[in-house]
């Protein structure tokens, strides 16, 4: 009731409003922000200074709080409206949300990249990462934005974080899209209101590796999906429940963990974080997804561009006995882009692999990448262009 009557007064007075009021939150927009740096909730306006302060050569994955996000919300009705930039900061929730306590929430990432010559930055494939928070929806039971407000927040969030994209070269902008199931419920059910954020942050490599190969861990207690679960999509859920074994495994020198199936425990399955590939007689292999492997866009990606490219690629069951033998193994991700893995360690073997300028994975990264920064022609039509 409280959120209805808050968004009815919202409509009516929003266009000479300076602050909107959502859920009980409370979102700036961000062209009147400047005027107003005492804003209720939120952090102060970021200094040209601190993106002055930016050591673009020394950029890893953490988070760099930038100057803008996108709110858009949606009630019983289904549609999201009035989707809006504001300044970057906390959100409000109700403590009985339904995301906070039934974890109804998904996530996307993608990357948009400064042009290396002229002006503009590039996104890699939004469209997909669209589609899939739809996919995810349907299974978390909650509405999506449309494929084009998807988009169209994206964008915005890149535009009006524009100083934080990294030089050409240097890294990406890493755009955050979340959808949360933002109304209060008690009982076990979808919740009554949903806010979609999209947020960014500059970014480097991932791993703390940079980019030099990595080692990885294959998990046998511990499983990240299963059959009938939600493992094929990108729900907040998936994520918390590998913290475990990822921290094991770090404190034990391991870059990540490799995840085998649930039910016969020898099929590959994928990282905490990105999906694999493994390459043996320069055939590329990579787990078939089948409701328990995260459907990567990058993963989707490099499928295409090594079958474009005349390399035979098979979708299917990898065990543990092609890992052994494979030549090279590597893994892909949004974040994680093409990262090489120079060994996999199971049941205290290691398996090493090739890696480095001769090898598949290098070329398939080189391919990859020089699409994604605009650096050859992009005769896939992958990339969409936005203009500064
Ligand atoms: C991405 O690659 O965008 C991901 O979602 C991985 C993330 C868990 C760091």
């Amino acid at each position: 009731m409280m959120l209805r009557r808050i968004l009815s007064s919202v409509d009516s007075q929003f266009l000479n409003a300076l602050k909107l009021q959502l859920g009980g939150s409370s979102y700036l927009s961000s062209r009147s922000v400047s005027s107003l740096p005492e804003a209720v909730g939120l952090d102060s306006d970021r200094s040209d200074e601190e993106n002055g302060e930016m050591d673009w050569d020394n950029l890893g994955f953490a988070l760099t709080p930038t100057d803008d996000m996108y709110v858009m919300k949606c009630s019983r009705n289904g549609y999201f409206t009035h989707g809006k930039l504001s300044r970057y900061g906390n959100i409000e929730l109700s403590p009985s949300a339904g995301v906070l306590n039934y974890g109804q929430g998904l996530f996307e990432g993608l990357k948009a990249y400064r042009r290396a010559k002229g002006s503009g930055f590039l996104l890699f494939r939004p469209k997909e990462n669209a589609k899939r928070m739809q996919v995810g929806a349907e299974r978390m039971c909650m509405p999506a934005p449309s494929v084009d407000q998807f988009a169209h927040a994206v964008e915005q969030t890149v535009l009006a974080n524009k100083r934080w994209v990294p030089p050409s070269g240097k890294g990406s902008l890493y755009i955050r899209p979340l959808l949360l199931g933002s109304g209060a419920i008690l009982g076990v059910a979808p919740a009554p209101e949903y806010t979609f954020v999209v947020y960014a942050t500059p970014v480097g490599t991932y791993f703390k590796e940079g980019m030099a190969p990595i080692n990885l861990l294959i998990e046998h207690v511990t499983h990240r999906a299963s059959p009938g679960g939600t493992g094929g999509v990108k729900t907040i859920a998936n994520y918390a429940p590998v913290l475990q074994a990822q921290m094991s495994a770090k404190s034990r020198g391991f870059s990540d963990v490799l995840y085998l199936d649930s039910v016969n425990k020898r099929y590959l399955e994928e990282a905490s974080s990105c999906n694999l590939f493994i390459v043996k007689g320069g055939v590329i292999s990579t787990p078939y997804s089948n409701g328990t492997i995260l459907p990567g866009v990058t993963r989707k990606s490099i499928i295409e561009l090594s079958r474009n490219v005349g390399y035979q690629v098979s979708e299917r069951l990898v065990s543990i006995d092609d890992l052994r033998e494979a030549d090279e193994v590597f893994c892909t991700g949004t974040a994680v882009v093409v990262t090489p893995v120079s060994s996999v360690t199971y049941q205290g073997h290691s398996y090493r692999y090739k890696t480095g300028e001769e090898t598949v994975t290098k070329k398939l990264y080189e391919a990859l990448t020089k699409i994604q920064m605009g650096l050859v022609e992009d005769k896939l039509g992958w990339t969409v262009n936005i203009n500064d």
